[in-house]
């Protein structure tokens, strides 16, 4: 039975994302932010004007009983063990993206997550974007015929503003250049798709900008039962997001007009065989409190979480590859989630 009191959370990692988050669950009826962590002292000002307790300790976060859920929003290569310490603590987690940087970490934090039996949320709102949810409706009713191939952008030039040592743009942290940031994304939307990849090619390149670890990405996936994504992720670009689907019987294609972080609406494109394409325009949706909100209500007993969680292995298995394959300029197999996972 679904419990009606909001779910306490609190929010580990009060930067850029984590202060965005922390604002979105504020406003929620289904969720309350109970207190707020980060190893930086600096961050404390901005718990104390929202009247939030704050400590340095994450440990102190899982050690309090009125903190049902944590909300992960630190650098990736913390991210696994962080999942862990979490569900070992018998807490709910909302984990940003990526969920881990390798198959078996992503492995790992499942293995956590189902001997705990808490939920397991990832930052992924696109899937809760209402364009992208329709895209998604029109594939799984097979509307759309059978799905062929994706073509996809997410490209923004935040990362341009940052010192050089910033952890998003060290090879560590944010392998294969713009793929953590961005392109991540667009492979979670193909893998929701198409499910398991099979194989990877990715190639990233260093054109104009002083983004060491590379500007420009271009990436082939090959899927198990069939189908592509092509998908590309440009960090020295102004902002665009486009994710597009093929399928025998018809397209779709939906068109962002901002960055997440603000969300400006989209433009959602439809072509069935024999008839003019349909442009409907879809008026702004918050999208990232969405994806927050369905994790409290799986968490309170109620809907369970919608993305399946081979998809989130699978998303981490086709991600991997993806850091292999930049590296060695080869197309590189993807880990099966089958060899990871019991289902
Ligand atoms: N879903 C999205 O659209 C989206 C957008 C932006 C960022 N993100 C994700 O959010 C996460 C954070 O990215 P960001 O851009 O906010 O980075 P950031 O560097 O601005 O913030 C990270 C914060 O974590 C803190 N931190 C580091 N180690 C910590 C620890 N052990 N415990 C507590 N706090 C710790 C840092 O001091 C910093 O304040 C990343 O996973 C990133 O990919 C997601």
């Amino acid at each position: 039975m679904t419990n009606t009191e909001p779910l306490n959370v609190a929010i580990v990692g009060l930067g850029w994302w984590g202060r965005i988050i922390a604002d979105h669950i504020r406003a929620s009826t289904r969720m309350r932010l109970v207190r707020a962590t980060d190893v930086d002292e600096r961050a404390r000002g901005f718990a104390t004007d929202r009247g939030l307790a704050f400590g340095t300790s994450f440990d102190e976060v899982l050690a309090d009983p009125m903190v049902r859920g944590v909300v992960i929003c630190t650098p990736h290569s913390q991210h696994t063990a962080q999942i862990v310490a979490a569900a070992n603590a018998g807490k709910h987690v909302f984990c940003e993206k990526p969920l881990s940087l390798t198959s078996s970490d992503a492995a790992r934090a499942l293995a956590a997550v189902e001997a705990a039996g808490v939920t397991l949320a990832v930052g992924h709102e696109k899937r809760f974007e209402p364009p992208v949810m329709e895209l998604l409706r029109l594939c799984r009713t097979g509307a759309l015929g059978v799905p062929l191939q994706v073509e996809a952008n997410f490209s923004q030039d935040k990362f341009l503003a940052m010192p050089s040592d910033n952890w998003r743009l060290s090879a560590k942290e944010a392998p294969a250049g713009p793929m953590t940031a961005t392109g991540i994304h667009l492979l979670d939307l193909s893998v929701a798709i198409f499910g398991e990849a099979r194989s990877v090619h990715a190639s990233v390149q260093q054109l104009d900008s002083p983004l060491t670890n590379g500007d420009t990405l271009a990436v082939l996936v090959s899927f198990e039962r069939g189908g592509h994504a092509l998908l590309s992720a440009i960090l020295a670009t102004p902002y665009t997001g486009r994710f597009a689907v093929y399928g025998s019987r018809g397209w779709a294609e939906v068109r962002d007009k901002s960055h997440p972080e603000s969300p400006q609406g989209w433009t959602l494109t439809t072509c069935m065989r024999g008839e003019l394409p349909k442009a409907v325009d879809m008026p702004p949706a918050p999208a990232v409190l969405h994806n927050l909100e369905a994790f409290a209500d799986a968490a309170r007993g109620g809907a369970a979480y919608p993305v399946p969680r081979e998809q989130m292995v699978a998303n981490v298995c086709a991600l991997e590859a993806a850091f292999r394959s930049a590296e060695t300029g080869r197309v590189e197999p993807v880990t099966r989630v089958d060899s990871l996972i019991a289902r």
